[in-house]
């Protein structure tokens, strides 16, 4: 007997992968500027991260293989600024949960053209209701389970343009799409990633040029009262990079930092 794949009631040959199935997969969003990606070998190494967490088979092979296919998308893309969507799932070999050892890597990417930043200096973030799951194994990685944040974004009525999210002891863990960096004397805050939330390559860059100024950058734990404290909140993201927050669920929060506005031009300048 043949196996066979229906896709809105008609038989198809469909590129099945278990990260279509069981959402096994790991994706990076890259922005692509000229023709160069931006932060590659950061994205690079949390992949690469991923693929050892989750044992994928072959992993050196099939890092080597997404750089391959990345400097084509980006000899194919050489003008304008584009944003790559680049996914690895696991290949489908049988049915069932437990991956086959000899299951590769199956690469598929999404390109479209950038369209602008949807989130702006002073922009308001306020808190979402829904709870962040929690998975030491998985904390840090990009991987393609990502019911938290749909349910996050739906289940939103307000008008902020982002949402944080808390974990179950109400232990601010990240945005929706971003993470959450903050400034008080001169310390560059972050939550700690060690149970749940993307490590996001953004928020690596800022905490390595914070640390190569010479200045102490913390990862801890942070609650909603410690946010208020602090003299200045941003988010960020491979797309964005840092940007400043003016609103705090209702709350005015200064979005002009001398430090701040350092990161930026630092970034700017990437
Ligand atoms: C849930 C979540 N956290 C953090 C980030 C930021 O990660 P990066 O800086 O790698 O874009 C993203 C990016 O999309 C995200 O979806």
């Amino acid at each position: 007997m043949t196996a066979s794949c229906w896709y809105q009631g008609q038989p198809q040959s469909l590129p099945l992968d278990r990260g279509w199935l069981y959402g096994d997969a790991l994706f990076e969003t890259l922005m692509l500027r000229q023709g160069q990606f931006r932060l590659f070998a950061l994205h690079l190494e949390r992949l690469a991260l991923g693929f050892e967490r989750l044992q994928f088979a072959a992993a050196p092979s099939l890092l080597e293989q997404v750089q391959e296919q990345c400097a084509a998308i980006a000899a194919a893309h050489g003008e304008g600024d584009w944003v790559v969507r680049l996914q690895v799932s696991r290949q489908l070999l049988g049915r069932g949960y437990k991956p086959d050892a000899q299951a590769t890597g199956v690469i598929m990417a999404q390109v479209t053209p950038w369209a602008g930043p949807v989130l702006k200096p002073g922009l308001s973030l306020d808190y979402s209701q829904v709870q962040l799951s929690e998975q030491p194994l998985l904390a840090g990685l990009k991987h393609a389970n990502r019911l938290d944040q749909v349910l996050a974004r739906q289940q939103y009525q307000g008008a902020a343009q982002e949402l944080l999210m808390l974990n179950g002891q109400g232990q601010v863990i990240c945005g929706t799409m971003t993470n959450l960096l903050a400034i008080k004397n001169n310390v560059l805050y972050t939550p700690r990633l060690a149970r749940a939330g993307v490590a996001g390559v953004m928020r690596r860059w800022l905490l390595e040029q914070w640390c190569a100024w010479g200045l102490p950058v913390s990862e801890q734990l942070l609650y909603p009262q410690d946010l208020l404290a602090m003299e200045y909140l941003m988010v960020s993201n491979a797309l964005h990079g840092p940007v400043p927050v003016g609103q705090l669920a209702g709350h005015a929060l200064n979005p002009d930092h001398v430090k701040g506005q350092r990161l930026m031009a630092a970034f700017e300048a990437l």
